[in-house]
């Protein structure tokens, strides 16, 4: 390596850069289509069973892998898992693992982000015209404004899009004290505070379009469980939003964990993450664009899916009074949850980089930025050449990248971290702890629990996704529409591709570092 690691500046430093890293678009712009769409109470049972099965196990492991691989020298996935791997397999075993660990998350950091870049572009661009009153006029459609103008517009797409990625390089570049950190204590109070500030205007906006529409009753729709609606794919729904909402399964709260003194310690802090993270989810995303739309528009309103945020509540604010400035509030919001998470994903790719082939920071930043440029091009292009907003590419990456690897990988980190460190696992988690995990939750949770409901999880997932076709060359929904089968071709072929030669990358790492100790097939470098 050619730097010295890094390590957090302070421990608010830390959560709040961990924090920004778990509070991002999924909070915000996911969560509550996601809520709206399966049935709002019905979805809350399933969601905070996978927070409880799920989400805060796994919180744990990530940050224990991080801070572990983090004393060995290393910020990525490959390397975490097969030095955990190796106390319970032999180190060429442990190597496979891992490399198909780093395969998967740098599937998620550079697929993922190829769109979640444009929808942070979107949001960059929907704060300028709201502070700007672009769609202020009410004769405008907003949905025709989103779609056609908007999305189909390469000014728009590339001018927003690319100057979040230029910011995010800017922040990136700084390293981790003064880039991630620094950014993490602007933007996260901010966040909190213009939350809060949405939320007192939800709430006071009574009932102007018809008596029985409030806010209330737009609370209600979420927090009333409606037994009956329970279901599997609602079950499967919050599982995967569980995943995306707290980062796991993506290797990037391992990537920030790596930045920890080997003492630091990992339950409480990965506590107050998740709280955060929920704080935020939960009170603040299930508070405002749900009872908004439900106000104006009633559960029609809640029919959309990315166009909640985009269509959905810009048609509102231009109803509602002070409506520029709360729309304007609204969208950097959710500027500011997305970039403090790209930042993470970011600097996993950075920290890829400059393990891989020994090159600066600097150098890095710069790599990184021509990769985003080049693998956000087709969710950029594809609507402005088709004319048509169905974003094929998008859909069918998110199909696999957002959900279903974040799924396996956190499979094989809860084996590595459970199964494979044996009795060190416990103690390693809990070392220099303010909190400590008791033994019976380590054992139910880590070493039970949670791998199996994963397993029951990919199981399902994909028996679901065999019936909707997805198994299939080209699936019947794509076959019906012939002009997006290139499309959808090219988001497989560009999925695979990463897929294997993000295994042969990490692969090829994990032997040069570990040289030694895999030709002699069993553990010699200690630290
Ligand atoms: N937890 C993040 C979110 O809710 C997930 C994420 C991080 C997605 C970084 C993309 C990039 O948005």
């Amino acid at each position: 390596m050619t730097e010295k690691r890094e390590n957090w500046g302070s421990k608010l430093g830390l959560i709040l850069a961990m924090a920004g890293n778990a509070v991002g678009l999924g909070n915000f712009w996911r969560y509550p289509y996601q809520a709206a769409k399966y049935g709002g109470g019905a979805f809350m049972v399933p969601y905070f069973a996978a927070l409880l099965l799920l989400g805060i196990p796994l919180m744990f492991v990530e940050w224990n892998l991080g801070r572990y691989g983090g004393k060995y020298g290393h910020g990525t996935l490959g390397p975490m898992v097969y030095l955990q791997a190796r106390e319970g397999l032999k180190p060429r075993s442990a190597a496979i693992l891992g490399g198909l660990a780093g395969a998967l998350a740098l599937s998620v950091t550079v697929l993922l982000n190829s769109y979640y870049n444009h929808i942070i572009g979107w949001t960059l661009g929907y704060s300028y015209m709201s502070a700007t009153g672009k769609y202020m006029d009410k004769s405008i459609d907003t949905a025709k404004f989103f779609f056609d103008t908007y999305l189909q517009n390469p000014t728009y797409v590339f001018v927003f899009w690319l100057l979040s990625v230029a910011v995010l390089a800017f922040a990136v570049i700084k390293g981790i004290q003064k880039g991630i950190e620094t950014w993490a204590k602007f933007m996260m109070p901010t966040i909190y505070v213009f939350g809060i500030i949405l939320i007192i205007r939800t709430l006071t906006l009574g009932a102007p379009v018809n008596p029985d529409w409030t806010p209330l009753k737009g609370l209600d729709f979420i927090w009333s469980p409606r037994w009956a609606d329970l279901s599997w794919d609602a079950a499967l729904a919050a599982a995967g939003q569980i995943f995306f909402t707290l980062s796991l399964g993506m290797g990037i709260i391992c990537n920030y964990a790596s930045y920890l003194k080997p003492e630091d310690d990992i339950v409480l802090s990965g506590m107050a993450t998740v709280s955060l993270n929920e704080l935020a989810e939960v009170i603040l995303g299930g508070t405002i664009a749900i009872p908004i739309a439900y106000t104006f528009m009633g559960e029609a309103g809640l029919g959309q899916s990315i166009g909640l945020s985009f269509v959905a509540l810009p048609n509102i604010f231009r109803e509602m009074g002070g409506g520029q400035i709360f729309g304007t509030f609204w969208f950097l919001l959710l500027f500011f949850a997305g970039f403090t998470s790209a930042i993470a994903m970011y600097n996993y790719l950075v920290a890829l980089l400059e393990e891989g082939i020994g090159i600066k920071r600097k150098t890095g930043t710069i790599l990184v930025f021509a990769l985003y440029f080049l693998f956000g091009l087709p969710v950029g292009l594809e609507a402005i050449l088709t004319k048509v907003t169905t974003l094929t590419y998008f859909s069918e990456v998110d199909n696999w990248v957002g959900s279903y690897f974040l799924v396996t990988l956190g499979l094989i980190e809860v084996i590595a971290a459970g199964w494979l460190m044996r009795k060190k696992g416990l103690d390693e988690i809990n070392k220099g702890g303010y909190w400590k995990v008791p033994k019976w939750f380590y054992v139910a949770f880590i070493q039970i629990i949670t791998p199996v409901s994963i397993i029951i999880l990919l199981v399902n997932s994909t028996i679901s996704y065999a019936g909707k076709g997805y198994f299939k060359l080209i699936p019947d929904f794509i076959a019906e529409t012939p002009d997006f089968i290139p499309w959808f071709i090219a988001a497989r072929v560009v999925v695979i591709s990463i897929l294997v030669l993000g295994f042969i990358w990490t692969y090829k790492n994990i032997r040069k570092t570990y040289s030694e100790e895999l030709k002699a097939n069993k553990i010699l470098v200690v630290k």
